[in-house]
């Protein structure tokens, strides 16, 4: 596996963020590593995504940053640009992926269905995010996935909280679990680094402490 993606995996909670200010993103992520969770995904929902990206590289050189939301290949160049170190996307686009791999920048691409899985897989991909994984069938869907695709390994990311992360830990074909509640909008607006870092502390010893 890629050391990238083998240290996602070895993180288990990827906080999905969405940041606009460089300095809050490093205070971020400086928390977020107080925590034991030495990852983020900033999503490219924002002006400064690229330049928060880059501020957490320089910053917090041991913090692993990836660029989310990624949709166009444009995208991809500026994660690269910014010094993102792996790709996540919310659906699968060939283009994206096929550009992401060419710059050899690791990429796990949303699927929610069998037929995605496949065309996913056909790349070289066994790392997925399933998204959105609540309303596409949750922890059922991904028990009926492992039956036919052991070999893939998915990052469930939409609607997943401290009240159902256990049912996704307890799962066999899981990498990671991803999603925003760790970085709500409102604690980020009000710098409440106390909250923040107490979701991440709690989610990483759900995962860590039930594997
Ligand atoms: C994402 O971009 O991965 C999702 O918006 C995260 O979903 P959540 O907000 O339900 O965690």
């Amino acid at each position: 596996m890629d050391t990238i993606m083998q240290k996602i995996g070895d993180a288990g909670i990827l906080p999905v963020i969405k940041i606009n200010d460089t300095k809050l993103a490093v205070s971020l992520a400086q928390v977020l590593q107080n925590a034991n969770i030495h990852i983020a995904e900033v999503t490219f929902r924002t002006e400064n995504a690229a330049a928060c990206i880059t501020a957490i590289r320089k910053e917090m050189p041991n913090v692993l940053v990836g660029a989310g939301t990624i949709l166009t290949e444009k995208h991809v160049r500026e994660a690269k640009d910014a010094g993102a170190q792996f790709l996540v996307s919310p659906g699968f686009n060939p283009k994206v992926v096929e550009y992401a791999l060419k710059l050899n920048l690791p990429i796990t691409p949303g699927v929610c269905t069998p037929s995605e899985v496949e065309q996913v897989s056909s790349f070289g991909l066994n790392i997925l995010k399933f998204f959105p994984a609540e309303l596409y069938g949750g922890v059922a869907l991904l028990k009926t996935l492992y039956s036919v695709y052991p070999h893939i390994k998915f990052i469930p990311t939409g609607g997943i909280s401290p009240s159902n992360l256990l049912d996704y830990v307890k799962l066999p074909n899981i990498h990671a679990i991803g999603g925003t509640w760790i970085t709500s909008q409102d604690d980020l607006e009000k710098e409440n680094w106390s909250h923040i870092e107490k979701l991440a502390r709690e989610a990483y010893n759900l995962f860590h402490n039930n594997r």
